[in-house]
């Protein structure tokens, strides 16, 4: 069976203080029995704080991001051995702010993806289409593109250490969420795609989870659809009720 996740991306939100009483707050309310892969990604400062008051918790810490390159002169970056030094679980790769505020395109992004798998580190990989795609109705097209350029570059895929996020760009932060039927077509899409490429076993076990204003209300209808084991969540994910009731939609 596919691994259900849920994972809160608090973006540039919360400080220090704010980040430790999200956590103890998710804590006190969290069933970690649930059969759910529950992830938090703060920012990178508190990461190291976040791991530590994760661990035993069943609750994963992740980057938001990471440097393609292992070590060297690169002011301000950070590194996979970084991350794993603090007990950070996965990274985030291919977020469209990422690929749109930092220009990150999809041969760095290749890079990311190479350099986090070989060196074991859980990517969260983000594909989406914009509104002028959508409305041109290019949206499979799109997310097969940007799947060529990058994770179907890569020979073999262990579902273990990838998962892939469906994150239309005009959901993301718009309170617009993709209707379930929209999100499991482009699901089930996705799914065939990764079957041609790496057959059946990997595709049937490879979960693609969603993310675009996924809210308490919304959550149960899109987590039902066949194709969609989760979700990634924004804004929802600040408020720890909001992000656990969205955890227990599964
Ligand atoms: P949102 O963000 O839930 O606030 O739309 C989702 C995301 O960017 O991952």
């Amino acid at each position: 069976m596919r691994k259900k996740i849920v994972a809160g991306n608090w973006k540039m939100n919360v400080d220090l203080n704010e980040s430790i009483d999200l956590i103890e707050s998710i804590k006190k309310i969290y069933d970690p029995s649930d059969d759910v892969e529950v992830c938090i990604a703060p920012s990178f400062p508190f990461l190291k704080e976040s791991s530590k008051l994760c661990q035993g918790e069943k609750i994963k810490v992740l980057a938001q991001n990471v440097n393609d390159n292992l070590k060297g002169a690169f002011t301000g970056e950070v590194s996979i051995d970084m991350l794993k030094s603090i007990n950070v679980d996965g990274v985030i790769l291919g977020h469209s702010e990422r690929r749109e505020h930092f220009n990150e395109d999809d041969d760095l992004l290749l890079r990311k993806l190479k350099v986090s798998l070989e060196n074991n580190i859980k990517v969260y990989f983000c594909i989406g289409e914009s509104f002028v795609d959508r409305e041109k109705n290019n949206h499979f097209e799109k997310v097969k593109n940007q799947l060529d350029k990058t994770v179907f570059k890569i020979d073999s895929i262990d579902p273990e250490n990838l998962v892939i996020a469906y994150e239309p760009i005009w959901a993301i932060g718009t309170g617009l969420t993709a209707s379930p039927e929209q999100a499991q077509e482009v699901h089930k899409y996705i799914r065939n795609l990764l079957r041609e490429r790496y057959g059946k076993k990997i595709s049937d076990k490879t979960s693609i989870i969603y993310g675009g204003s996924v809210k308490p209300n919304s959550a149960r209808d899109i987590f039902e659809k066949e194709d969609v084991d989760g979700g990634l969540i924004g804004g929802a994910s600040l408020s720890p009720q909001d992000f656990i009731d969205i955890v227990r939609s599964i």
